[in-house]
């Protein structure tokens, strides 16, 4: 990370804590709801399956850069499937660079080829060993590790959700992710438990097991980009919600945190490990800043 983005990143982070701001950093554009893929604990593909014109795309980033973002991701649906005339996925992360954005990641299932040299992190969706990956996103592992390999670029990080399907091959996406070509690190969440896929939910025993293996691999040098302080509090669902310094925005409606803010009772189930590092960082948790630090520092 640039010096002068530390520093703006930094002084963001004193302000926040010591005045007890509100004011938000982290932004995501949904840029379709649109998906080639029905994943089994996805509840948030093909609702509308409009894809957003770049007028529209533009708009929104302009306003969140407006309101103070500077970390923007790109999520959907598929990403990858985002096209306007000759314009893809690539292009939004160009022109948000132009912008003035210090850090675009962009968040994918990888089953269309790989060329984003731009995006600073592609936050590439791997759930399990080819087995439990493809019970939950249908027959993709080989086509995924393909493009992987034929990726333009090595900034690639594998983003896994556990739930009741995969949670006994965390191990094998660890080492996925410290022997694969062209992949930095890997960052896990827990399944986050819609009406319509409460049967995937860890119980408590299972999130403690969970952190026990990325802890291990975190001994055994494993690149995870996540922060261990934060376990105990993920594994409780002690971590204060809703995230003030998150914005989602999809076809022009602003949601605080992400779009699962307004299904009842969900928050208190969170299973994004980032609600919860980034809600204990700003309010000052000494652990969680020194963890964060280190981290960023060492994959972006
Ligand atoms: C909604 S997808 C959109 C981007 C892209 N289609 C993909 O699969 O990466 C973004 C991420 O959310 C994860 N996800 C979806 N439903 C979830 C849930 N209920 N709890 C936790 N993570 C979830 C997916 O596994 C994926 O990593
Ligand atoms: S690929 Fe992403 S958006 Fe599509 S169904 Fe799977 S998790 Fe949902
Ligand atoms: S805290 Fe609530 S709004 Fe934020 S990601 Fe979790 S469930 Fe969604």
């Amino acid at each position: 990370m640039k010096l002068s983005n530390f520093l703006e990143f930094a002084r963001f982070g004193l302000k926040t804590i010591l005045l007890g701001k509100k004011d938000p950093i982290l932004g995501t554009v949904i840029v379709t709801d649109k998906c080639n893929l029905k994943c089994r604990h996805c509840s948030v593909n093909n609702i509308t399956a409009v894809v957003h014109p770049y007028s529209q795309i533009k708009k929104e980033m302009e306003q969140l850069y407006k309101i103070g973002i500077r970390i923007l991701f790109f999520c959907g649906g598929e990403t990858f499937l985002w096209r306007d005339g000759d314009m893809t996925i690539r292009d939004l992360v160009c022109e948000a660079k132009k912008m003035g954005f210090l850090i675009v990641n962009v968040v994918t299932n990888g089953t269309f080829p790989i060329d984003l040299p731009e995006a600073d992190l592609i936050l590439l969706s791997l759930d399990g060993d080819r087995d439990r990956h493809n019970a939950v996103r249908g027959d993709t592992y080989d086509t995924i590790m393909e493009n992987i390999r034929n990726a333009t670029s090595d900034n690639i990080c594998f983003y896994m959700a556990i739930n009741q399907i995969n949670k006994d091959s965390v191990r094998e996406v660890c080492y996925a992710a410290r022997d694969t070509k062209n992949v930095r690190a890997v960052s896990f969440n827990f399944h986050t438990p819609y009406p319509d896929t409460r049967q995937l939910a860890l119980s408590k025993e299972d999130k403690i097991e969970c952190c026990r293996v990325i802890e291990q691999m975190m001994k055994e040098k494993v690149p995870v980009f996540n922060l261990k302080s934060a376990f105990p509090y993920i594994i409780n669902n002690s971590f204060p919600t809703p995230c003030h310094q998150c914005v989602v925005i999809e076809n022009g409606k602003i949601s605080v945190c992400g779009r699962c803010i307004d299904v009842p009772g969900l928050c208190e189930e969170c299973g994004y490990f980032f609600v919860a590092e980034y809600t204990l960082l700003f309010r000052g948790n000494p652990r969680i800043i020194f963890g964060m630090l280190r981290t960023y520092l060492k994959y972006i």
